[in-house]
């Protein structure tokens, strides 16, 4: 063990990956092809302000990348949109898919490992028109976008499928299927099965080029019980999250995301139980959240004892908030979190904090997760303390011990 002057710490593994993630949606700006553009600019939508330009990191990511880089980080986990490389139906853009490669080319010319993730949230309009998950042909569909996409990850190690499926399935699909009525409130099994067949598919594209790592990640909830309400809480958690880390036994690593926890226990609804309210007092993030960072070892934990041990890659970690000291206290908990849980054998290949940017965070620009600030209208970035903080640790190669 080493010690700082303030924090105790002790040494990642060698090769350990240091860096930070973003999506296409909420960076790249103007992805008019994609379903969510159309629902940020329906008549009556449910979104509340549209993505527009974002951060206009379609054309900045080069110094977006120099920033990560420069500061001493690692890696850059960032997103295909695959509304732009297929945004007509058996329409692929060799442009975009040249414009993808020259990310992956840029990050290796900083030295940092790019980590692909093919699927962020978003897919094209002729996809949503034509069903989304619920399409007959869904998940050829999806194969075949993996097929076209691995064209251009021949280098390229770390590939996530499809982010955090078990959000989707909760979230927006599910949505989709009133007149079916499954499942509502709450995740689809239909749409968690078919999204676990279209991952499969696309690992088998991508375990044909043979160098590739890939996996999927899943957001980790941290389902808590309130004493005597396991049994409810394993129910709860099973479609929610559970399933979707199963499915991951065979994969060759899992995406960890986890930014807080969930009290399960009794509730007045017709279910009976559920989510808890948080204690008055309760310290809050910007996306009303709890301020939690413990969670991270648990979420490790947990997803060490579902998948019986498949190598773990933080692929999301963060808090969004004004107050950047916060963040680093935040992320310090998270990181003392999850060097406790390697110190009790999780294999954790690396952390990647969400996020690089202060972006669109799903209907608004206000959560700011970012370790750069970006003004909302020169695009300007400002590395803000926690950027050369977190690049600190990666130069060191040191994990914060709880002291
Ligand atoms: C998602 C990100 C999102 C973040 C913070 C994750 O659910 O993958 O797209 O911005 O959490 O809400």
């Amino acid at each position: 063990m080493t010690s700082t002057s303030t924090t105790p710490t002790t040494p990642a593994p060698d090769g350990f990956l240091w860096g930070a993630a973003t999506a296409a949606h909420q960076v790249e700006g103007n992805n008019v092809n994609s379903s969510h553009w159309v629902d940020e600019h329906s008549p009556g939508t449910h979104v509340a302000e549209p993505s527009g330009d974002a951060c206009d990191s379609y054309h900045r990511y080069p110094e977006d990348i120099a920033l990560l880089a420069g500061a001493g980080l690692g890696a850059y986990r960032f997103s295909l949109e695959w509304a732009r490389i297929e945004p007509e139906r058996d329409t692929v853009s060799a442009a975009q898919l040249a414009h993808y490669r020259r990310m992956i080319d840029t990050c290796r010319r900083h030295g940092v490992e790019p980590v692909v993730t093919l699927h962020h949230f978003t897919f094209p309009r002729w996809f949503g028109r034509s069903g989304g998950w619920y399409a007959p042909d869904a998940v050829d569909r999806f194969r075949r976008f993996a097929e076209t996409a691995s064209t251009i990850l021949d280098d390229v190690t770390w590939v996530v499928t499809i982010n955090e499926p078990n959000m989707m399935v909760n979230q927006s699909e599910a949505r989709i299927d009133t007149e079916n009525g499954v499942n509502f409130p709450g995740p689809s099994p239909h749409v968690a099965r078919v999204i676990a067949q279209a991952h499969h598919a696309a690992m088998e594209v991508l375990g044909r080029r043979g160098h590739v790592q890939a996996g999927w990640t899943v957001a980790n909830q941290v389902f808590q019980a309130v004493p005597g309400w396991e049994q409810q809480r394993d129910e709860w958690q099973y479609w929610r999250e559970d399933y979707f880390l199963e499915q991951a036994r065979d994969d060759d690593f899992v995406g960890v995301q986890s930014y807080l926890r969930t009290i399960i226990g009794p509730t007045d609804d017709e279910l009976g139980y559920g989510p808890q309210p948080w204690p008055e007092g309760t310290e809050r993030t910007l996306t009303g959240w709890e301020y939690y960072p413990q969670a991270l070892g648990h979420a490790l934990r947990h997803t060490r004892e579902v998948t019986g041990g498949v190598p773990m890659l933080v692929t999301e970690n963060g808090m969004a908030t004004r107050d950047d000291s916060r963040r680093i206290d935040y992320t310090t908990g998270a990181l003392q979190a999850m060097a406790a849980a390697m110190a009790d054998g999780c294999d954790v290949r690396g952390y990647l904090h969400w996020s690089l940017l202060d972006n669109y965070e799903w209907g608004s620009f206000d959560p700011t997760f970012g370790l750069i600030a970006v003004d909302r209208t020169t695009f300007a970035r400002t590395p803000k303390p926690s950027l050369a903080w977190l690049g600190g640790l990666a130069k060191s190669n040191l994990l914060p011990l709880a002291g």
